[in-house]
């Protein structure tokens, strides 16, 4: 965590809104990435997230009016937004007070009623943009305070089931629960392995001994809303519905590959039967790989890393250009054990286990061949894995 930018939320909160800065609590919620298991969750399998040091930060005063005021330090430009507690209308153009919006408003649908409105101000250290789950934090970090001020009854697990509404029904991105489960849930030093059809989740401590993660921002902005993402969805229910039928299966995370290859000739269409293979290949992948952290064995890790992004790139077609240059370039420099895309895809990060004393040459290979095959830079972060939301 990175207390400046506490600082510099309560600074802006005293500027935008004045008043007796004695009553402004302080929060936080954190990022996410996402180490093996992709476009797995809306598909009843098992993903891999861990929560990050770096995440969205807020400074929040109750009102004794029924207004909401919303600041974000990071978008500047689009200043001071105003509304009420009487004026939540999903889809609307909000901007990005579309997410904590729409978080009130999945509270206010739970029949969690705030009897007043909130000042907000809001200020993040994750690159927008980046695939590192600024939405998600935003909303975790919203239900987060509306729990503190107005004392509502809910677990952590229900902020991120309350994010997922949110993001889905009133942000109209129809994601899976992954993003917001890896933010309100996070532990740090350890991953979560969650089975997406149960929300039954272990801990696992991240122990990578002489080896680090190193994520890597392609500086593509990608954008989910709109995106081939609900395609890719849509796509797999009806792969889903077919296997239902000659498979007896619920969910595509129900299946082996074993069982994938006795039945996939019942998908005619060839591009849905490579997107359920991805998924129900990848989500047998995260099981293995898990296995195989937990039993210290990294080499095998990294090595279904790879074939993780391979597969996203080959069957699932989420990487993009620059995306696979990240990771081909990772894949040649010694000391890397593996690397792939994290997150929704089409732009955003690569996430790399890099043995720590390949770091600086890893970050000069990639960096350099990166700069000349797609022509700007990209950028390297060392990240820790940190907790979830807390009172700062
Ligand atoms: C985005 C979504 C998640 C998940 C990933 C892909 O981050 O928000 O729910 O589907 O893509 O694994």
């Amino acid at each position: 965590m990175d207390l400046s930018y506490k600082e510099a939320a309560l600074k802006a909160f005293a500027d935008k809104f004045g008043g007796d800065t004695n009553d402004v609590k302080c929060y936080f919620a954190p990022g996410r990435v996402n180490l093996i298991g992709e476009h797995t969750d809306y598909n009843g399998g098992h993903v891999f997230p861990c929560a990050l040091t770096i995440g969205t930060y807020a400074a929040a005063r109750k009102r004794s009016d029924r207004k909401l005021r919303f600041y974000s330090v990071n978008l500047d430009r689009s200043g001071v937004i105003e509304t009420s507690l009487d004026d939540f209308k999903p889809l609307n153009e909000d901007g990005w007070t579309s997410y904590p919006k729409g978080v009130m408003w999945a509270f206010e649908k739970r029949g969690f009623r705030m009897d007043s409105g909130l000042d907000i101000v809001i200020n993040g250290n994750i690159p927008n943009g980046s695939g590192l789950s600024s939405s998600a934090s935003l909303e975790v970090l919203t239900g987060f305070i509306i729990r503190d001020i107005y004392g509502f009854d809910v677990k952590n697990v229900d902020l991120a089931i309350i994010g997922q509404d949110a993001e889905n029904n009133y942000c109209g991105m129809n994601c899976g629960i992954m993003d917001q489960f890896a933010s309100a849930m996070g532990k740090k030093d350890n991953a979560m392995f969650l089975d997406c059809a149960t929300l039954n989740f272990e801990y696992a401590p991240v122990v990578l001994n002489d080896m680090e993660l190193v994520v890597t921002n392609t500086n593509k902005k990608h954008k989910l809303v709109g995106s081939a993402y609900n395609d890719r969805r849509n796509e797999c229910e009806k792969a889903r519905e077919i296997l239902a039928e000659v498979a007896g299966i619920k969910t595509l995370g129900d299946l082996s590959n074993e069982d994938f290859e006795k039945y996939k000739d019942a998908i005619k269409d060839p591009v849905v039967q490579k997107r359920a293979k991805h998924a129900v290949y990848e989500n047998n992948r995260a099981v293995t790989a898990v296995d195989a952290l937990k039993k210290g064995d990294i080499e095998a890790f990294g090595k279904l890393m790879n074939a993780s992004h391979v597969s996203l790139r080959d069957d699932f077609e989420v990487t993009c250009e620059e995306l696979d240059v990240l990771a081909e370039e990772a894949w040649k420099v010694p000391g890397v054990l593996g690397s792939r895309m994290t997150g929704g895809g089409f732009g955003g990060c690569t996430v790399s286990i890099v043995k720590k004393d390949s770091v600086e040459d890893f970050k000069k290979k990639v960096g350099e061949a990166y700069k000349k095959r797609v022509g700007y830079d990209c950028t390297f972060y060392e990240v820790s894995i940190g907790d979830g939301p807390s009172v700062i």
